[in-house]
């Protein structure tokens, strides 16, 4: 087996001392750090529950047809999730209640986002990492930047706060890659241009929920390139990150290279910011993309 070449986790990784999630913790105006591709780690700063919370701590309460349980935004309905109409008033209030802390946190550390910072998809997820199987397309324990068959980004930013809330000491276990640049130079020269009228086609058949652009196709081709390559995955630039119970991190998952080794029982919030109202859209894979193939891409 090849050996891993390392990237430093320091290198990726910035930690911060906040402890609360609203505006009295010290951290704002980080955006340029983020944007710069690192992971903004909180390792004081849980995501509490209350004491009838505790029962939701299990993986009985997800539908196992369902990837995760999750609030949809801006309906604020709760899907994947099993239970009375009692419970699932309290499992929702629990999971509705991250998403308000989470935005209050991303707000505070990126005031240059405020008015523009749209909600997306809460998710709770108490099952393992490791328990699902999937194909190596869905393999989340490949190293690989956030892109999605059936849901084109157009360019649009995903930022993502996560929270660890196991109740048993166990990290959410990660890998963090190469930079986006780098990476993306790795399997640039091998992409193929989009078949002309595939984009509308897919579209037209209800195969994308809106036009595919030509980011979109690369930014799929690069999620799948990265983990069809074993020797990638294997021996290429990789860092081991644990995320101890009680850690909250913030990191833009379209540009950071990551996979979810292990764990069990952690929060995700979405963030969707569209590239132009970025402290700095030269740093965004649209734009890097962009600059390194000579073209627009939307
Ligand atoms: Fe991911």
């Amino acid at each position: 087996m090849a050996t891993s070449e390392l990237v430093d986790p320091g290198d990726v990784v910035r930690t911060y001392d906040d402890d609360s999630w609203a505006d009295d913790a010290p951290t704002r105006g980080v955006e340029t750090v983020v944007e710069s591709g690192h992971v903004l780690a909180f390792p004081r700063l849980a995501f509490a529950l209350a004491d009838d919370e505790r029962r939701f701590l299990d993986p009985k309460w997800a539908d196992p047809k369902a990837k995760n349980v999750s609030v949809r935004w801006p309906s604020g309905e709760l899907r994947g999730a099993l239970g009375s109409a009692d419970e699932l008033r309290a499992l929702r209030a629990m999971i509705v209640r991250f998403a308000e802390q989470s935005e209050a946190l991303a707000l505070r550390l990126f005031p240059h986002y405020r008015g523009h910072l749209r909600r997306g998809n809460t998710s709770f997820r108490p099952t393992d990492v490791v328990a699902r199987v999937r194909s190596w397309r869905q393999d989340d324990t490949r190293l690989h930047v956030d892109a999605f068959p059936s849901n084109p980004m157009q360019g649009t930013r995903l930022l993502r706060v996560f929270s660890n809330v196991n109740p048993s000491g166990e990290p959410r276990r990660w890998r963090l890659g190469e930079p986006f640049e780098a990476h993306a130079r790795r399997y640039l020269g091998a992409i193929r241009r989009p078949l002309p009228g595939s984009a509308w086609l897919m579209h037209k058949a209800g195969i994308t929920k809106r036009h595919r652009t030509e980011y979109d196709h690369v930014m799929l081709q690069l999620h799948d390139r990265a983990k069809a390559d074993l020797d990638f995955q294997r021996g290429g630039p990789q860092a081991r990150v644990d995320f101890a119970p009680g850690t909250s991190w913030v990191v833009y998952s379209d540009q950071v290279l990551h996979a979810a080794m292990g764990g069990q029982h952690m929060f995700e919030q979405t963030f969707l910011l569209d590239v132009e109202h970025l402290r700095e859209p030269e740093t965004s894979p649209l734009r890097t993309l962009e600059r390194l193939l000579h073209r627009p891409l939307r």
